[in-house]
């Protein structure tokens, strides 16, 4: 069975990408304030939001799923998941405009695409993420999901023509009860 491609919750619309989505996509990435913990282009032009959903779609979807994260027919942002050792481990992914922070918004999306994910593959045992140890907001996500810190990487990532430290968070299944 495969996850179920769109996914709805009170307020979001949690679905695969389409070709047209990319203009919305870059009126968000091309803001550096979203992209400053990630590894996007910087300036990110429009050319990178085209090539990114050709990315999203060219993937095989049973591995790894992106959705676009979607309020209205607006799309404000996404959430990504790869699945490792067949379907046993997950890692996920996310970013969200700037334009939707500290709503809830993001805590939200992940928490619906990691209970069905949990759902859908009965051997699913680990969901991992992983983020700029700089980087709070994503960290606040990822303890709001009840995940664990299990480690910092010192010295592991390199944005921005620097070194920085990487966290790595994780949850079992036995620790999963959702928001
Ligand atoms: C990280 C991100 C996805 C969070 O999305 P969001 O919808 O604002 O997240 P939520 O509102 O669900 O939760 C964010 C929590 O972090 C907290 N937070 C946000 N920025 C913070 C900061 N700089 N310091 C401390 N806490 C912070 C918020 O207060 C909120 O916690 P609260 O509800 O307890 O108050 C969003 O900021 C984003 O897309 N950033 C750019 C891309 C990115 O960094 N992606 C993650 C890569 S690992």
């Amino acid at each position: 069975m495969s996850v179920a491609e769109t996914i709805e919750t009170p307020r979001l619309n949690l679905r695969p990408h389409t070709d047209g989505d990319a203009d919305d996509i870059y009126a968000y990435a091309s803001d550096p304030e979203w992209g400053k913990f990630l590894p996007v282009p910087e300036p990110y032009l429009q050319e990178h939001a085209v090539e990114h959903v050709e990315k999203i779609l060219s993937r095989d979807r049973e591995q790894h799923p992106t959705r676009a994260v979607c309020i209205g027919p607006q799309v404000v942002g996404d959430v990504n998941m790869r699945f490792f050792a067949d379907h046993r481990i997950a890692e996920i992914g996310y970013g969200l405009s700037r334009s939707y922070w500290g709503r809830g918004i993001m805590v939200e999306a992940v928490n619906a695409i990691i209970s069905s994910a949990f759902d859908c593959y009965t051997q699913l045992v680990r969901v991992r993420a992983r983020a700029n140890a700089e980087n709070l907001g994503s960290r606040r996500v990822m303890e709001k999901l009840g995940m664990s810190l299990e480690g910092q990487l010192r010295q592991d990532s390199f944005e921005c023509g620097e070194l920085h430290d990487e966290v790595v968070y994780g949850l079992l299944r036995n620790e999963w009860h959702g928001i």
